[in-house]
């Protein structure tokens, strides 16, 4: 929920929080540049921080095991209360940790990227990478709630807000033309631009609709995987070569070959995936690796949690702006086609 009053927003759950039960969850960065708007909201209330290294290259298993650790030498109980401030990496981390601990401590997400507001903190996904693989290990378990604060966006870097727009894109398409036709008219440009608090709720409230019919994405919360087969590969292969990227760019360079293969294999609008191509051109750039490492890339998207039987990767394409499917197979001609299309554009 977007709120405008931090404090007020958090008084119901830290008055069923005991002294002495409240843990807060930071990054390097959010500690730095997040904290003091956070610890103003807390007021009189005392809490334990506990600080985990920034960046995916930590979203492990040893950083979860950071903060069990945390929590148990400080005397958490099971009505402990933990707060995640950070983005979607901090928040995915933190509800894993306190969904396991104890067997599960309430939580609260406070997103502090846009990534993380309109995506990843909401739905009750949870999890780390592990063996190279995003998010392998990981379980569904709901935040009390998740506050969006606006402010908090203040700081983020240009290329942090094309990450969470690429997230608000693939919402518009799952939505409206309307919707769709709003996000495009977006001044990308201007990526200190303030988006629309009637914009954010309408992109978040396509999320919530999508998962409250399905939260632990038997079927149709699998639309929200739209863009992210090929995404998480392109992904995974950057990871391995040691290169960071934002987690939107690539989930864009996927909506791009995942919205060629509607085309091709559902008849959706070209004129949508023109629209995408041009955009990605224009502000997100290609991505950096060559169509060599297909090979690789088909390997990652056979591990992707969606895929129904061994050695088969399953997409949800869309028919329609608003006409998603799930559970697609399509044959290894049309994937290289699509990638083809991807990395020559
Ligand atoms: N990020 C996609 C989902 O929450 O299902």
């Amino acid at each position: 929920m977007i709120v405008s009053d931090l404090n007020s927003a958090l008084q119901p759950y830290l008055e069923a929080t005991a002294q002495g039960q409240l843990f807060v969850l930071v990054d390097e960065n959010t500690h730095a540049k997040c904290m003091p708007i956070l610890a103003t909201a807390l007021a009189d209330m005392p809490y334990m921080t506990i600080t985990i290294p920034a960046g995916e290259e930590h979203k492990t298993l040893a950083t979860v095991e950071q903060i069990w650790h945390a929590l148990y030498e400080h005397h958490a109980t099971r009505d402990a209360l933990l707060i995640n401030l950070g983005g979607g990496m901090l928040t995915d981390l933190g509800g894993f940790a306190a969904a396991t601990f104890m067997r599960g401590l309430r939580y609260v997400n406070i997103p502090t990227s846009l990534l993380a507001m309109v995506d990843a903190s909401s739905g009750g996904k949870t999890g780390f990478n592990y063996l190279g693989v995003k998010n392998m290990i990981g379980c569904f378990a709901q935040p009390e709630q998740t506050l969006i604060y606006l402010p908090l966006l203040d700081t983020l870097p240009a290329e942090q807000w094309l990450s969470g727009y690429a997230e608000m894109l693939k919402h518009g398409l799952l939505d409206t033309d309307a919707h769709w036709n709003t996000l495009l008219a977006l001044d990308v440009n201007d990526t200190k631009c303030s988006i629309p608090s009637a914009l954010l709720a309408d992109n978040l409230a396509v999320k919530e609709r999508i998962v409250a019919a399905d939260p632990t994405e038997k079927s149709l919360r699998k639309l929200l995987n739209f863009g992210h087969t090929i995404g998480h590969a392109i992904e995974e292969a950057y990871h391995a070569d040691g290169r960071s990227v934002p987690h939107g760019y690539c989930v864009l360079w996927g909506m791009v070959a995942e919205l060629y293969l509607s085309v091709l294999c559902l008849g959706m609008d070209k004129q949508v995936l023109t629209q995408l191509s041009h955009l990605m051109l224009a502000y997100y750039g290609r991505p950096a690796c060559n169509c060599k490492e297909r090979q690789r890339l088909v390997e990652w998207m056979m591990h992707d949690k969606k895929n129904k039987q061994a050695g088969q990767i399953s997409f949800s394409l869309l028919r329609a702006i608003g006409d998603g499917v799930v559970d697609q197979t399509i044959s290894r001609e049309q994937l290289d086609e699509a990638l083809e299309y991807l990395f020559s554009l």
